[in-house]
């Protein structure tokens, strides 16, 4: 794999205040963008915001303000929410930022040029909640558009459209013969289904006179640029693609293609139809598709998150609640990546208190403690002792399968290792009994090698919990007095070489006891 990791996440709307779906997607991608970043990789991690569209047009006239104002001030709800959660990105993307606007205006002119668009007129049925032309096929069993579609109406008007379907033939080949494409890899059959039934041309403008709020296009002024199409392109436009700075562009061919970490919602047809095939007809080679990781969504009790079920949860009063750790935690914990879940507080409670809390939190207080007590905080790195190589053998067997998790965005199966790492060494402590040791002044060898092998184990999950907890595992490590383990190489035989004075024990889990008059959600 190459030291480069480039990763975006989908673009919120600004027309509402964020929401879980928003938040896990951002945890998930940070995750992922703090492991490669472990791994020694160089990472470029893309989020941010879609400001355009008729969502945030029409939002912001009920509120009776500009849709910069509006847009600006939603977003301003997202960047808070993210430093509170340690989203670590390196770029803000957008869409209303300059640079952006340019490059895809000159995406435009460049298709424009090479006749990949043209003008036409449409006649037909319009959702205005999904800003798209119906057709047949998006009518239900009963023949009627459904009520995902908002208010319908019927219009005729001229627009541009971008000649999606003649490169049709080129995306079922590249989708056939890339299965790495689409992860995971059961919706692969989800887009080569989409490009078999066909399609039509890709509408890619909006009249002024119906919606101002967009990119005017560069070559006809009596429109402006469809939400999708300007959204897309925030991927590259904020990755460098077309700077005006050669040396910004060399960077971004470096970086190029992308992981994008989006829901399953969008992943047919804007991810996996428009987006390959907008930048197939700029030019872009099969090696610089980017892939999809396509996750699903979080659910209250088997039903869709919405605001007419009124079952919404802010996230922002969870941060306010729990902290970000305990989120963190729950929300790459409780979930499989690419399935559905269901949010649940009384499990994000229990998993932290049974996990964090009572497994690692008390392997490292009662560690930390003993070494204390019973060696005044001094742990030997040479003290022989036969009978931790066991443990030893089943860390690196463990730390192993973490790596391979990780590496296929299976977090929650890698957090259940180093829950299995934390389980295995509070048995060793248990059968080693370290209190009993330290009666016996003929077993100080022993003592100092259980408690090193120990701190050993608190080494290793500190390490491996940094891109899940950052702040938490950096506590960790600053209680045990050491540095996180340099996983740029692939020794993972953990042993301290070298020795140490830990530090005195601070929980760094307190347990979440819920006042009795503190009502969690059902
Ligand atoms: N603006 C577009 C994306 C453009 S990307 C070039 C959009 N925005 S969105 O705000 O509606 O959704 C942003 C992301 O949040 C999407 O990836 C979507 O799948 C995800 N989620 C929205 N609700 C969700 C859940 N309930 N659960 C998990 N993720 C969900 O689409």
């Amino acid at each position: 794999m190459s030291s480069r990791f480039t990763i975006t996440t989908a673009i919120d709307y600004t027309n509402a205040a964020p929401h879980i779906g928003h938040a896990y997607e951002k945890i998930l991608a940070d995750v992922i963008a703090r492991f490669q970043r472990l791994r020694g990789r160089e990472v470029l991690f893309i989020t941010g915001v879609d400001q355009h569209g008729q969502k945030v047009k029409q939002a912001a006239e009920n509120k009776g303000i500009s849709p910069q104002e509006f847009a600006n001030s939603v977003t301003a709800k997202f960047t808070s929410l993210w430093d509170a959660l340690g989203i670590s990105y390196d770029r803000w993307a957008a869409t209303t930022d300059p640079t952006h606007k340019e490059v895809v205006r000159k995406i435009l002119r460049k298709l424009y040029e090479a006749g990949d668009l043209y003008k036409s007129t449409h006649s037909g049925f319009y959702s205005v909640r999904q800003e798209q032309f119906l057709t047949d096929k998006d009518r239900n069993e009963a023949g009627e558009f459904g009520p995902e579609w908002g208010e319908v109406t019927s219009l005729q008007e001229d627009n541009w459209y971008f000649r999606l379907t003649s490169h049709f033939s080129w995306l079922l080949k590249f989708v056939e013969s890339h299965p790495e494409f689409v992860l995971p890899g059961f919706r692969q059959a989800e887009v080569i289904n989409a490009l078999r039934r066909g399609g039509q041309d890709l509408c890619i403008s909006r009249p002024k006179s119906r919606l101002s709020w967009g990119i005017e296009l560069p070559f006809d002024s009596e429109f402006v640029t469809y939400v999708w199409f300007d959204a897309l392109i925030n991927y590259i436009s904020f990755a460098g693609y077309l700077a005006s700075d050669p040396e910004e562009e060399k960077r971004f061919w470096d970086h190029w293609p992308a992981l994008h970490v989006i829901g399953k919602d969008i992943m047919v047809p804007a991810h996996a139809i428009y987006w390959p095939i907008m930048l197939h007809a700029m030019g872009f080679s099969d090696e610089r598709i980017p892939r999809l990781l396509v996750h699903g969504w979080w659910n209250r009790k088997g039903l869709k998150i919405s605001k007419s079920l009124g079952n919404a949860v802010d996230p922002v009063e969870l941060v306010s609640r729990y902290g970000s750790g305990p989120l963190r935690y729950y929300f790459v914990r409780d979930i499989a990546t690419g399935q559905d879940a269901d949010f649940n507080e009384e499990r994000l409670v229990m998993l932290y208190n049974s996990e964090l809390a009572n497994g690692i939190g008390n392997l490292l207080n009662r560690t930390l403690n003993m070494a204390h007590r019973y060696l005044g905080g001094a742990i030997r790195s040479e003290c022989g002792f036969p009978e931790g190589e066991a443990l030893r053998q089943e860390r690196r067997f463990l730390a192993e399968q973490y790596f391979v998790y990780m590496e296929a965005f299976e977090i929650n199966s890698a957090i259940d290792v180093i829950n299995k790492i934390a389980t295995l060494s509070n048995i060793f402590a248990e059968n080693t009994a370290p209190w009993a040791l330290a009666k016996d002044p003929s077993q100080k060898e022993r003592l100092e090698g259980v408690l090193k092998t120990l701190c050993e184990s608190i080494w290793l999950i500190a390490s491996l919990l940094t891109p899940i907890l950052p702040r938490e595992s950096t506590a960790m490590l600053q209680q045990l007095n050491m540095k996180p383990i340099n996983f740029s190489t692939p020794n993972l035989d953990i042993s301290l070489i070298a020795p140490l004075i830990v530090g005195k024990p601070t929980p760094v889990f307190p347990k979440i006891e819920l006042e009795s008059d503190q009502q969690m959600r059902p």
